[in-house]
């Protein structure tokens, strides 16, 4: 698909934990006037209903029925999109450190797997999506026009998810966020099913010393070569 046959684009942004993609896909998406998908926020709300249910990460049996039950939505709102889960705003729920703490235990499996790539290609179908994640760009849409991969140091990503945690009012010490980090990245990167890693043919963006605007001003350069190159 490409903008010379009139149709809109698909771009997928990976990349490790608090690198900036959120950020700067959600931007990305309101400049293209596209849909911004955020993968993570889907697994983040199955995580949020397997705490409510208080089931352990570890019963990956009853973790899958939960998502085979789940209702996960991502409905675009004026200031972003919000996540619903079962019909309830869990937006800011969902990123409690309880939930990302345990999270990538339960995006691990599978089938858990399986079940949100099949979501989540259904939201990309008609194109004109910028979908953040981890396996994106070599699992969900390996089709995708454009693969971004975004990385940053660990200390730029610590302090980036401690900042954006004190504007939430939730403080936790910077060794520990760290620490999470760094744990989360290794389970992301090194399990069976769609890891963490750049597609073959991503273009990667470090953003170790680069603002918010100038991370989104790259992505928009790379978008505008390729309406230009197709
Ligand atoms: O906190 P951060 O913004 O880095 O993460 P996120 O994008 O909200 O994703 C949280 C977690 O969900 C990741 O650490 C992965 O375990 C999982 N995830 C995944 O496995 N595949 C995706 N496409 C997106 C997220």
């Amino acid at each position: 698909m490409s903008k010379a046959d009139g149709l809109p684009l698909i771009i997928a942004i990976d990349g490790p934990a608090a690198s900036g993609k959120s950020t700067t896909a959600r931007k990305v998406a309101n400049i293209l006037n596209y849909l911004y998908i955020d993968s993570g926020a889907m697994y983040r709300a199955l995580t949020l209903e397997v705490i409510k249910r208080q089931v352990s990460e570890k019963d990956e049996s009853e973790v899958v029925n939960i998502a085979r039950e789940s209702l996960i939505q991502l409905v675009p709102d004026k200031d972003g999109p919000r996540t619903l889960l079962n019909n309830k705003d869990v937006s800011e729920e969902i990123r409690l450190p309880e939930v990302t703490r345990i999270i990538s235990v339960i995006s691990a499996y599978e089938e858990v797997r399986e079940i949100m790539k099949r979501k989540q290609r259904a939201l990309a179908k008609n194109g004109g999506v910028v979908m953040d994640g981890r396996d994106i760009g070599t699992v969900v849409l390996p089709d995708a026009d454009i693969k971004i991969f975004m990385d940053a140091g660990v200390d730029n990503r610590t302090d980036r998810r401690l900042k954006e945690l004190e504007k939430k009012n939730i403080y936790v010490k910077r060794d520990r966020i760290k620490e999470e980090i760094i744990q989360r990245d290794l389970i992301d990167s090194t399990r069976d099913v769609a890891p963490l890693k750049p597609a073959d043919d991503a273009i990667i963006i470090d953003t170790s010393d680069l603002t918010i605007d100038e991370q989104v001003q790259k992505v928009i350069d790379i978008v505008k070569e390729k309406e230009k190159s197709s």
